[in-house]
């Protein structure tokens, strides 16, 4: 185990602050679900049951995660999708990866300026709502291609179970309520949504009350027996772009007919001896994970301690930096020239640490790049399998529910992913984040996301499967859930649930979960110029999986369970299922 505070108090980087308290935030954790075959970690744990059933039935992970992406559609409709896009990073047994991308895509239409008025400002909500915010729908040709070419199962035996849910109704707990009743006022605008998603007499689904979902149902059947022609090419698309056009979308046919999955190489990097491998631009989030890496792999987090106003503060300074390279230079790979090779550079990381003061917090004004003019609802899913097959599967609608709109007949909620492009330089997005002209819409372009699907190896082996949802955050969330484990030596579900920072370059501000940061600290930071925004919310749902024990220190002494998954205690709904 490397040195900690906890083991040596000593001199250390700083000057008042190196007496800085201990680690005392942290509230106790559960401990992480067991599993000796396999294990499926998911935000509703009707879809984690899905999984775990595919597993023990000969399916490989690929098949669970196919069974369990179609599940969520329906049982955790507020990001769980078909109407939606998103990612999966898969790491075979034998240390082989690829990277699928089905993220959504502009549709032909869309133009640079679609968001703006005549004089030249964003129309407010026009990126967000109704079919104007809609990209072209990825999820049922990447679940489709993920299940031919890696899968096993057939895809009639891994679509059932979710059109069983979609027929017969399931049965709201609390946590599938909260997320229901939250979005209430949206989806009562869509008469065809608030069909589905509201009682007649226009109130939320409530906790112990059944959804029944039959348009939808229909819908996953007919893919279940055609294929995704039944979605791209057929009556699906029709009625989609019958509303669109009817309500102010711009969605066409051809949209539908040339969409395609991208088969990608996965980022890699290297931090202190793990093998991290994770999402390729069109998401900055494996790129910017390996940036912020590389930079803490030059300082001794270990020792500085978890929470601690040095551990913090270079943190903070690596984030500041990497979300300026994500929000100026990252892109669509088809439309831009990404310099990935640069900013996952060892030496690169080291210019960016020679830049950061070690008493002062830095100035993001100042690292303006020249020319430059939240949980917001995604959701996670990680899984293992008995031969050791990994898989991190990010997808969503972008904001709760997406665009908030279903096409008649369909079952379907539609994306409001277009809010993801730049919609003018130098205006902040849904989650705040300010972008640049890489990330400019054009015809047929993917917005740049920051979703991390990430698995982390060790001597060849897996060790960690983890990601999260949380807009702009999930970059933060899922590197925290990383160094929490490797470098503070907290158990899988201790890294999740342990309270979050975030700075995203812009707003110049770091974000603090609730009970994040001990006064002390507080103090500390404001004195070297930070500017704390002490959130009354917490962000993210992370799911995670440790491989060979449920922290570094039970893999070191041996003996621990297989497979660890925590889901996060933010997630009300969601389970970690071994077996
Ligand atoms: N829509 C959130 C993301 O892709 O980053």
């Amino acid at each position: 185990m490397p040195l900690t505070r906890r083991t040596l108090i000593a001199a250390s980087l700083s000057i008042t602050f190196a007496l800085a308290p201990l680690t005392s935030a942290f509230a106790a954790s559960p401990q992480p679900a067991k599993g000796e075959h396999g294990m499926v970690v998911t935000a509703q744990h009707l879809a984690s049951e899905v999984g775990i059933d595919v597993l023990k039935k000969g399916g490989n992970a690929v098949d669970a995660a196919v069974a369990v992406g179609y599940a969520l559609a329906v049982v955790y409709p507020n990001a769980g999708n078909i109407g939606g896009g998103g990612f999966m990073t898969i790491r075979f047994k034998d240390g082989k990866s690829t990277f699928l991308d089905f993220r959504e895509r502009a549709p032909l239409a869309a133009t640079k300026t679609m968001y703006l008025d005549k004089d030249g400002n964003p129309v407010k909500g026009a990126s967000l709502d109704g079919y104007l915010a809609v990209g072209v729908p990825g999820s049922v040709a990447g679940l489709e291609l993920a299940r031919e070419k890696y899968g096993k199962l057939s895809r009639q035996d891994l679509m059932a179970p979710a059109i069983g849910y979609a027929k017969d109704g399931f049965i709201l707990n609390q946590g599938d309520a909260t997320s229901f009743a939250g979005s209430a006022d949206r989806l009562a605008k869509d008469p065809a949504a608030a069909a589905i998603f509201l009682k007649p007499d226009g109130k939320p689904y409530g906790i112990g009350e059944r959804l029944v979902q039959p348009d939808l149902a229909a819908s996953l059947a007919a893919i279940s027996e055609k294929g995704p022609d039944a979605f791209y090419k057929g009556a699906i698309a029709d009625a989609i772009v019958k509303a669109s056009g009817a309500k102010g979308g711009i969605l066409a046919k051809p949209d539908f007919e040339q969409y395609a999955v991208r088969e990608l190489k996965p980022v890699t990097c290297t931090y202190r001896g793990y093998e991290i491998t994770s999402s390729p631009p069109p998401s900055s989030g494996g790129v910017i994970i390996c940036e912020i890496l590389n930079v803490l792999e030059g300082y001794p987090l270990s020792y500085l301690g978890a929470g601690s106003a040095e551990t913090i503060h270079v943190m903070i300074e690596a984030m500041r930096y990497a979300y300026v390279d994500r929000n100026s230079a990252l892109g669509d790979p088809d439309f831009v020239d990404n310099p990935v090779s640069k900013l996952l550079d060892k030496a690169y990381a080291k210019d960016i640490r020679d830049k950061i003061d070690p008493f002062r917090a830095g100035v993001s004004q100042e690292l303006m790049p020249k020319g430059f003019g939240e949980s917001k609802e995604t959701t996670h899913y990680s899984i293992i399998d008995d031969d050791g097959n990994a898989v991190a599967v990010t997808y969503t609608l972008n904001g709760s529910f997406g665009a908030g709109v279903v096409a008649d007949g369909t079952g379907i909620l539609l994306n409001n992913e277009m809010d993801d492009f730049t919609q003018k330089p130098g205006v902040p997005n849904l989650y705040g984040l300010v972008q640049g002209e890489a990330n400019a819409i054009q015809s047929k372009k993917t917005p740049l996301s920051s979703m991390s699907p990430t698995v982390v190896a060790k001597d060849g082996k897996p060790f960690m499967v983890i990601g999260s949802p949380g807009g702009s955050r999930i970059i933060t969330i899922t590197l925290e859930a990383i160094v929490n484990v490797i470098d503070h030596g907290m158990n899988i579900q201790e890294a999740i649930d342990a309270p979050r920072i975030h700075h995203q370059w812009l707003p110049d501000k770091v974000y603090v979960e609730p009970f994040g940061l001990s006064p002390d600290t507080e103090k500390l930071l404001a004195g070297m110029g930070y500017h704390l925004d002490l959130a009354d919310q917490t962000w993210g749902q992370a799911a995670g999986i440790l491989v060979g024990g449920k922290s570094l220190a039970e893999i070191e002494k041996g003996g621990g369970a297989r497979y660890n998954g925590a889901i996060d205690s933010r997630a009300a709904s969601g389970e970690a299922l071994g077996y």
